[in-house]
């Protein structure tokens, strides 16, 4: 994971590589650091904590060359002495990826040293620094040669007017501007600074300097990358009068749905094509991507009567999954770049499955493993908490669903969908649910079915930006176990939109109140509403049918996230411990 921007620049680079690691901020935010390089000398500033905290003291930094990291701690936790860059003698580096083989190379090449930092980083530079014989593009080489685990590293050396780069199984790109070269983890750190990008393949290494950029495959032959645009926009960082980007993003979900529906068209042709005769499909994703994947299943056995699996894709990539030629893997995942989704992804190419990625970013790697691509359109997600995206994906996935069992989607039933989301997200008062979630000792989502699959999509919201312990349950289980937690300082929050399974979820309810415990009541059913009304808190949604419901009740549970972590003095929008894009595994 982690965030990586370099440039050799014909004019000063701190200010740039700062705005450059604001916008990769969604990758991590434990702790931020810039070097550069000025008049043969390397100067840096890291800093525990967000990006901000470096806003400062970048003045302090000259020069025109320089690197920068916005850090996600895996080894080592976050502090200054962890923070990136790590320097040894003529280098320092930043790094994003894990380093499997780091406590060997330390005990082989450096076994008496005291190492400054807890990271698996360190030992890069001091590799460097030993390998180092007057070529720096060799030293990178013998030294990358020695790491096993995942990296992206991008180095400054006090002999080299530039910037090198070496990267294996995380993403480097490379691109050219106004000003000069650059090299960062990820399209966004160069949107307005670069037109083009090229992304650097496994092994591969570059020279960046002012005047030019120079890719070297792993013989250390020149080569060359297809360039292609650079789609990335300068995030806009614009609130747009919310006070934090997850109440934004919650109501730009009635635009995700529309838009998804929009371009849908685009993929339409090659889905039919390569559906045609799948006999099976897996779903595969992680955290909300899973469980966007969780209610596509229902979609999928319903209407194509297809068996269908969801799993998640850290599980499924070390399963030996039952893969063949008429499978079809269908890869969730709002960045595109979560590690376990893309290898899940590799996984199943290999296999020779068709692999089809639904995704909100269109030029990933997800994208560049997948035989089709479906598009979300949900625009740029700021905040870690996905949201948005994930009425965008259960667009996406229900339309798949359609083509897939040759069922014609009703768009305008679509555009009424977003017109409901719409009211949902303006007119809903979920202010007592939060007040109580916010008091619980445990929060519990139940459901049964399709309600089920957004009952985990709630409880990940709520426990991540609140950080009370919550559980997503199937309304029928609760009884086999997690009853006993029920107390009264316990809430349940029972969603329910099937008048098919009503009565059956109602039971719950009841279980649950006996045994003191509160209850909220998600619906979009009049019965249920009035049944309940005195003896549960109740949040009346638009009743929209069963099938696409999703759309309407996460939404409903997405502002009681929201909610309850403000109450509770929370930053929804960057949870600790947390980064949006999961680059690692
Ligand atoms: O970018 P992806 O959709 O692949 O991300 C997958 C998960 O990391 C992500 O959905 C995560 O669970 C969200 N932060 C939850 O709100």
């Amino acid at each position: 994971m982690c965030g990586i921007v370099g440039c050799a620049l014909k004019r000063r680079a701190s200010d740039i590589i700062y705005g450059g690691l604001k916008q990769l901020e969604y990758r991590g935010y434990d702790s931020a650091g810039i070097a550069t390089l000025s008049k043969g000398r390397i100067s840096i500033v890291k800093r525990q904590g967000k990006v901000e905290k470096l806003e400062n003291c970048i003045g302090e930094l000259c020069g025109n060359i320089g690197i920068g990291h916005t850090r996600w701690a895996t080894h080592g936790k976050p502090s200054d002495v962890n923070a990136h860059p790590h320097a040894a003698g003529k280098f320092a580096i930043v790094h994003n990826g894990i380093i499997e083989n780091c406590s060997e190379l330390k005990e082989k090449y450096f076994p008496d040293a005291d190492f400054l930092s807890d990271t698996d980083s360190e030992v890069i530079v001091r590799l460097l620094d030993k390998f180092y014989d007057g070529d720096l593009l060799n030293a990178l080489k013998k030294v990358a040669d020695l790491l096993t685990g995942s990296y992206a590293i991008v180095v400054i050396c006090t002999d080299y007017a530039g910037i090198a780069a070496v990267k294996y199984k995380s993403p480097v790109i490379v691109g050219s501007g106004a000003d000069g070269n650059y090299a960062a983890s990820d399209a966004p750190a160069l949107a307005g600074l670069c037109r083009e990008i090229s992304v650097l393949e496994d092994n591969d290494l570059a020279l960046v300097t002012q005047d030019d950029v120079r890719v070297f495959d792993g013989n250390l032959n020149e080569v060359s990358r297809a360039v292609r645009p650079n789609l990335a926009t300068p995030a806009n960082l614009d609130l747009g009068g919310c006070p934090h980007y997850m109440l934004k993003e919650i109501r730009e979900s009635p635009y995700a749905i529309a838009n998804t529906c929009a371009v849908f068209h685009t993929a339409e042709r090659e889905l039919e094509k390569i559906c045609s005769g799948a006999d099976r499909v897996i779903i595969t994703g992680c955290g909300t991507a899973y469980n966007s994947g969780l209610v596509a299943k229902r979609y999928i056995e319903q209407f194509a009567r297809i068996p269908c699996e969801a799993e998640i894709a850290g599980e499924f990539r070390y399963k030996n999954p039952i893969v063949g030629e008429n499978t079809l893997v269908v890869a969730i995942s709002q960045s595109g770049e979560t590690a376990d989704t893309v290898e899940a992804a590799r996984l199943a190419k290999r296999a020779n499955a068709r692999v089809v990625a639904v995704t909100n970013a269109p030029y990933s790697q997800l994208t560049g493993i997948a035989d089709v691509v479906v598009p979300v359109a949900a625009g740029p997600e700021i905040c870690v908490a996905a949201t948005k995206s994930y009425a965008g994906q259960i667009a996406a996935l229900y339309l798949l669903a359609n083509v897939l069992s040759g069922r014609a989607t009703d768009f305008e039933e679509m555009q009424k969908i977003s017109r409901l989301c719409k009211e949902t997200v303006e007119n809903t008062d979920i202010s007592a649910i939060a007040d109580m979630c916010a008091r619980s000792g445990g929060v519990y989502f139940l459901g049964r079915d399709i309600d089920y699959a957004v009952a985990l999509e709630g409880s990940l919201k709520l426990k991540e930006v609140s950080y009370i312990p919550s559980e997503g349950y199937p309304a029928g289980e609760l009884k086999h176990g997690t009853l006993a937690l029920i107390d009264e300082n316990a809430v349940a929050v029972v969603v329910i939109t099937s008048e098919r399974l009503a009565g059956k979820t109602e039971n719950a309810v009841e279980q649950v109140l006996s045994r003191k415990g509160k209850v909220a009541v998600v619906t979009g059913l009049e019965s249920v509403a009035k049944k309940l009304k005195d003896r549960a808190e109740i949040v009346k949604i638009c009743d929209c049918g069963e099938y696409l419901s999703p759309l309407i009740s996460s939404v409903a549970l997405q502002l009681i996230a929201y909610k309850t972590a403000v109450m509770l003095g929370r930053d929804p929008d960057k949870p600790r411990n947390l980064a949006k894009s999961v680059t690692v595994e």
